[in-house]
């Protein structure tokens, strides 16, 4: 293929590289996916206003999320077994994106660990948690991330029971994989992902193996999620996280005006409007059409931010206009990962910058900080 010019260019490839289990992994939703569809499908039905005739040059897609500075308002959305899409996946994403200068979120479900991530960085990461039953693991957890000076915790509550993603099921999806002849079929027609994969000593859960006490098998995320996630997860809970972590706290996974509004009451420093890119409650609807009803209720008194569906610069464009502060970005940077390593992220990040500069511009504007409602048709 030649040079990929889309997110959709990079997926198409990442199909071709990465063994068929991991792959659907990252292309699932829960049920019949129809809110993973709706996440993308609804950013097409927001139209943006053309303007002429308005000076274009000196553009800037400088901005801040939560207050540290990034080159654009896009950053990479925490994804579990990221180290599965490609070897040391999670520390070429992270270094990917230092450079370009975006933040990276870990997984508390990714392959390689916090530490193994600080080894390969020099500025801050983010860190996304889940919460265990066993808090003692959770409070070495949020030491961990502040040992390696993670700048953000990302706390996410939409995944105290996993959504059902029937592929997953259907494909035995496990890490490292089984041995079964099913999926060394679909490892040996991936020779470069298996070549990659004999190199690197991280095919484990990094964070969980050797760290969780009685926790000897984590193959499986829904297996671990269902016997070690706390389905008692609570909104008092939040400020005990709070109080532990003491640094800026993101809520990830709100999708309702209420939930909002009780987010804001835990003085988190932002939210993000998410449903999990269309993996937990199938039913519910897109990111993007709540953003507008959730900046409603909370005005300007949290940051929001967005994901579910960015699959363009132009996506991007939208969330701001309707109100968000920042984004992520999930299986965009995961099909460029898997396409091409560490470069295909580089290159997901660039294919987006380069949509958004050129988008802000043709609907007049100079400088990301001044997009605004403005730049959608029927709301000016
Ligand atoms: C393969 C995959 C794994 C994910 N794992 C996690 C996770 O470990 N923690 C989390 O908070 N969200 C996780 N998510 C959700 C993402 O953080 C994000 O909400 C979602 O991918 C955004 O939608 P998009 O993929 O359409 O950009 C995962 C998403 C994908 C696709």
């Amino acid at each position: 293929m030649a040079t990929p010019l889309t997110i959709e260019d990079l997926k198409k490839l990442a199909q071709r590289r990465v063994p068929k289990m991991f792959f659907d992994y990252a292309d699932s939703g829960a049920w019949t996916e129809s809110t993973y569809r709706a996440n993308e499908s609804d950013f097409s039905q927001i139209k943006l206003r053309q303007r002429v005739l308005v000076d274009m040059s000196n553009r800037s897609l400088e901005t801040t999320m939560i207050g540290q500075k990034v080159s654009m308002p896009v950053a990479l959305a925490p994804t579990g077994m990221t180290g599965m899409q490609h070897a040391d996946g999670e520390m070429l994403a992270a270094r990917a994106a230092e450079e370009f200068g975006v933040p990276f979120t870990l997984s508390t479900m990714s392959i390689c660990s916090i530490e193994d991530v600080a080894s390969v960085t020099t500025r801050p990461f983010w860190f996304q948690l889940y919460v265990m039953r066993d808090r003692d693991f959770v409070l070495d957890l949020i030491r961990r991330a502040k040992a390696a000076k993670c700048s953000a915790l990302v706390l996410t509550a939409d995944l105290q029971i996993l959504g059902q993603r029937h592929k997953d099921l259907r494909n035995g999806l496990s890490a490292p994989p089984k041995f079964t002849p099913k999926h060394l079929w679909q490892m040996a027609m991936r020779p470069f992902w298996c070549l990659d994969m004999l190199q690197t000593k991280r095919r484990y859960f990094g964070n969980i193996v050797g760290h969780a006490k009685n926790v000897a098998n984590v193959a499986s995320v829904s297996t671990f999620a269902h016997e070690q996630f706390d389905p008692q997860l609570s909104w008092s809970d939040v400020a005990w996280i709070k109080e532990q972590w003491g640094g800026p706290l993101i809520i990830k996974g709100i999708l309702d005006p209420e939930d909002a509004r009780a987010a804001v009451d835990t003085g988190a420093d932002a939210i993000i409007v998410s449903n999990h890119g269309g993996r937990q409650l199938d039913g519910a609807p897109s990111s993007i059409s709540m953003l507008p009803k959730i900046i409603d209720a909370v005005g300007d008194r949290i940051e929001v931010h967005l994901d579910g569906g960015i699959r363009s610069g132009q996506d991007v464009l939208k969330a701001l206009a309707l109100g968000a502060k920042g984004t992520y970005i999930g299986r965009p940077f995961l099909y460029g990962l898997g396409a091409m390593g560490k470069e295909g992220v580089t290159l997901a990040l660039g294919i987006i910058r380069k949509e958004m500069d050129i988008t802000m511009a043709l609907c007049g504007k100079r400088d990301i900080n001044d997009v605004n409602s403005s730049i959608i048709d029927g709301r000016q």
